[in-house]
């Protein structure tokens, strides 16, 4: 049988639409304790809600200081007391990352800093936010704190933090991308 120009479809007629994965980029400073979890712990919230498809997520660091590194055992060991196996490798910030991620999500206002200057020198399309601006309980404070220095009960406070701004992080996504 002959079709012409007439394209044959053999599929659905979205067989050949990639759909655009939203990415969302978790940032600290090390990679190693806060973003990593942010990633995992939002990862983990996606899937719950059976979005895992729609969504490229990963986390890095502004600095260079534990390139390569898993995370920090602390963090892990909060997060597998949960239920949550982490699994990453830390790497750099850089600006690729600007334009290949929907969302970039700083810890603190360092990092946030850090973000917004890669940004002023490179442009990409990002948009920036604290991941505590989601965090219901957050009141005037924006910021996970860095657990690195401290002891275990930050690293247990962080955890909660990062996991009530999550769920309200992809509630604010599911509403913009209306998901
Ligand atoms: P993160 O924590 O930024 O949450 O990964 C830190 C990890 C390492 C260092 C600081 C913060 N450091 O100074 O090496």
């Amino acid at each position: 049988m002959h079709h012409g120009n007439v394209p044959v479809r053999t599929k659905g007629a979205m067989d050949d639409v990639a759909v655009h994965r939203i990415g969302v980029l978790f940032v600290c400073l090390g990679n190693i304790c806060r973003s990593p979890l942010a990633e995992g712990v939002f990862r983990f919230i996606v899937e719950e809600e059976g979005l895992g498809s729609r969504f490229l997520i990963d986390s890095a660091g502004t600095s260079d200081y534990h390139i390569g590194e898993g995370p920090d055992p602390r963090t892990v060991q909060e997060a597998a007391r949960r239920g949550l196996r982490l699994e990453h490798a830390a790497r750099q910030l850089g600006p690729p990352d600007l334009e290949r991620f929907d969302y970039v999500i700083a810890m603190d206002a360092s990092n946030l800093g850090r973000i917004e200057q890669l940004a002023r020198r490179v442009g990409g399309r990002a948009v920036l936010h604290l991941l505590r601006a989601f965090d219901p309980l957050a009141g005037d404070d924006l910021e996970v704190p860095d657990p690195y220095f401290g002891g275990p009960q930050g690293f247990a406070d962080v955890h909660d933090m990062v996991e009530r701004a999550c769920r309200g992080l992809l509630a604010h996504i599911r509403e913009a991308h209306a998901l």
